[in-house]
């Protein structure tokens, strides 16, 4: 299974992909990584682990749908099987997932279909639920909607801030990805029970 790997960020869930493969864990091949824009740690360790690695700058397009397409033709040149949403903080088109037959897989930081966004631990610190966790789902052209693939949950501690919460969430999310992307390697139609 060929994936390509989207970043907007730190790229912490990319980097247990990587360690995963490299130790021999995970059968898939990362064909590449992008991000949204320059200068990320994503791309960065991507970069240093030997993966290439393409930005399509989305300052640097006149609109999102000339944006889009420039994505589109970006990840198609590594024909993925599938490309991961890893931290990657940008809506795609309904025509980007059509482009990769709605393989568009998506993690986020809370249980959805709560907490969708781009602040999902902090909107579940903020409700009060003393539960929440990851989720990794495939994703439609809605914000962090679409079939979900896997969750696992997370208990909220009184002493939890925003930080120590999703470090933690982050601890079972790149577990939870690795795990969904090995159970796609060997059975493309894989949802978790
Ligand atoms: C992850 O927790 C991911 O679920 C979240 O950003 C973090 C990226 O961490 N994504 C979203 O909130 C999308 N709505 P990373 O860059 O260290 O992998």
């Amino acid at each position: 299974m060929r994936i390509v790997v989207l970043v907007s960020g730190t790229g912490s869930n990319l980097q247990a992909v990587i360690d995963a493969v490299k130790a021999g864990e995970l059968d898939v091949e990362i064909a590449a990584v992008g991000a949204d824009r320059e200068g990320t740690y994503g791309v960065e360790r991507s970069a240093a682990a030997g993966i290439p690695t393409f930005v399509v700058d989305f300052k640097a397009y006149p609109d999102r749908t000339d944006w889009n397409a420039a994505l589109a033709r970006a990840v198609a040149a590594y024909s993925p099987d599938v490309v991961v949403s890893s931290g990657f903080m940008r809506i795609v088109s309904p025509d980007f997932i059509d482009a990769f037959n709605g393989r568009y897989l998506n993690t986020h930081p809370a249980l959805l279909p709560a907490f969708p966004g781009a602040h999902g631990v902090r909107d579940a610190m903020a409700y009060g639920v003393k539960v929440t966790g990851c989720t990794v789902h495939w994703a439609d052209a809605g914000v962090d909607t679409g079939p979900i693939i896997a969750q696992e949950a997370v208990a909220i501690e009184d002493a939890d801030t925003e930080e120590t919460l999703h470090e933690r969430i982050k601890v079972v999310e790149r577990r939870l990805l690795v795990s969904t992307l090995a159970a796609l390697a060997a059975d493309p139609e894989y949802s978790a029970a």
